[in-house]
C-alpha cells in the first residue's frame, strides 16, 4: 500500500463517507454524548469536539482510556470508535456504557466492536477495512458530523462541506508539504495552534509519531502562554516550531501569537508560520489536517522509515 495515495484519497473518501449516516436515527432522548477511541480512532472525537462546540446541543466529552465518566447512563449517546474494533480501552467502556443503559452507536470497520453490536443492538456505522486506522480519519468525522445534525444534535452546514471538498482538492498541498518536511531535518517538531485547533495540531503530532517515528509536542494557543512559554527563557534544544494560525483569529489572538512568535526566535528556535485560509473551520482544520498528513509522509520519506509500520504499537497490543 502507498500511504500517499491513500492520504491524497482524503476527498474522495469525504465524499464516499458523507453516506455512511444515511437513515441513522436515535429516536429516544440525549442529554449528552460521551465519545470512545485510541490513537487514530480516538483523534475524530477530538476534532468534532471541537468543530462543534459552538452548535452542539448537548455536552460531548472524548474518552481515552478505560473508564467512562459516572454520568453516563439511558440518555448518553455513547459513540465508540474503533477501526479495528479490537482496541482494548474501546471495547472495555463499550460494555460498560452497554451496562449502563446508553444508547450505541459504533463506527468501525469490523473485529470486537462489530461482534458487540450485534450483542448489544447497537447502532453502525461501518467503514471500509484495510486501511491504517490514521488513514481513515474522513471516514470517522464525517458520517458523524452528518448523524449529529440529521439528529438535531449539532449544527453543520451542507455548504462548508462542499467548500471543504474543493479547498482540498486545491492542487497545492503536495508541494508545501515537501517544503514543510524539509524544514524539519533532524530536529524535532513542536506544533502549536490557535484557539479551537488545538486537536490538529495533536493529529500532526501523531502523524509524526506514527509515521516519521519521531518525537513531537503539540500545544494549543491560549494555554501554552502560561506555561509552555517559560521553555524559551533559555536555548531549548533542536526544535522547529509550527504555528498553525487562523487568518480569522481575533485581534488578540494574533497579538498573543506574534509575541510568542518574537520569544522563541529570540531563543534561537526557528518558526514556520501556517496561515489557515476559508470560510469555514471545516475548511481551515481539514486542510490543516491533510497538509499535516503530506508533511509526516515526507518526514518518514527523508528519514528512510516505513512509514506504514507500527510494529511497537501491534507488539504492545498482543502482550496485553
Ligand atoms: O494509527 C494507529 O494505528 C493507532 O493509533 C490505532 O488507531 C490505535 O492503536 C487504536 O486502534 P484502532 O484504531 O483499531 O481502534
Amino acid at each position: 500500500m502507498d500511504l500517499l495515495q491513500v492520504i491524497k484519497q482524503m476527498p474522495a473518501q469525504i465524499r464516499e463517507a458523507v453516506q455512511f449516516a444515511n437513515g441513522l436515527s436515535f429516536d429516544a432522548q440525549i442529554d449528552n454524548i460521551v465519545f470512545a477511541g485510541m490513537g487514530g480512532s480516538g483523534i475524530p472525537a477530538d476534532i468534532l469536539i471541537t468543530l462543534l462546540s459552538d452548535s452542539a446541543s448537548v455536552p460531548m466529552v472524548s474518552c481515552k482510556g478505560y473508564t467512562i465518566p459516572s454520568f453516563v447512563g439511558p440518555k448518553t449517546l455513547f459513540i465508540g470508535i474503533s477501526y479495528s474494533g479490537n482496541t482494548e480501552e474501546t471495547t472495555t467502556c463499550a460494555k460498560a456504557a452497554h451496562k449502563r443503559g446508553a444508547k450505541l452507536l459504533f463506527v468501525t470497520s469490523g473485529g470486537r466492536l462489530k461482534n458487540l453490536a450485534y450483542e448489544t443492538q447497537a447502532k453502525v456505522i461501518a467503514v471500509p477495512p484495510g486501511l491504517p486506522p490514521r488513514a481513515a480519519v474522513a471516514y470517522f468525522v464525517f458520517p458523524l458530523l452528518i448523524a449529529l445534525h440529521n439528529n438535531r444534535l449539532a449544527k453543520i452546514d451542507p455548504l462548508d462541506i462542499k467548500l471543504a471538498l474543493e479547498a482540498l482538492e486545491k492542487p497545492q498541498w503536495e508541494e508545501k508539504a515537501r517544503a514543510v518536511a524539509d524544514q524539519l531535518r533532524g530536529v524535532t517538531p513542536i506544533i502549536y495552534a490557535s484557539e479551537g485547533y488545538g486537536p490538529i495540531a495533536l493529529r500532526w503530532k501523531q502523524q509524526f509519531n506514527e509515521n516519521a517515528k519521531i518525537h513531537a509536542f503539540a500545544n494549543a494557543f491560549p494555554e501554552l502562554n502560561h506555561n509552555e512559554l517559560m521553555a524559551y527563557a533559555q536555548r531549548p534544544g533542536d526544535f522547529h516550531i509550527l504555528l498553525l494560525r487562523d487568518e480569522r483569529d481575533p485581534q488578540h489572538m494574533h497579538r498573543r501569537i506574534d509575541v510568542t512568535k518574537e520569544f522563541i526566535r529570540r531563543a534561537g528556535i526557528p518558526v514556520t508560520e501556517l496561515m489557515l485560509k476559508g470560510q469555514s473551520r471545516l475548511t481551515k482544520a481539514f486542510t490543516a489536517l491533510f497538509l499535516g498528513d503530506l508533511t509526516s509522509y515526507f518526514v518518514a520519506k527523508t528519514r528512510g522509515v516505513d512509514v506504514l509500520d507500527v510494529g511497537l504499537i501491534e507488539e504492545l497490543k498482543r502482550r496485553l
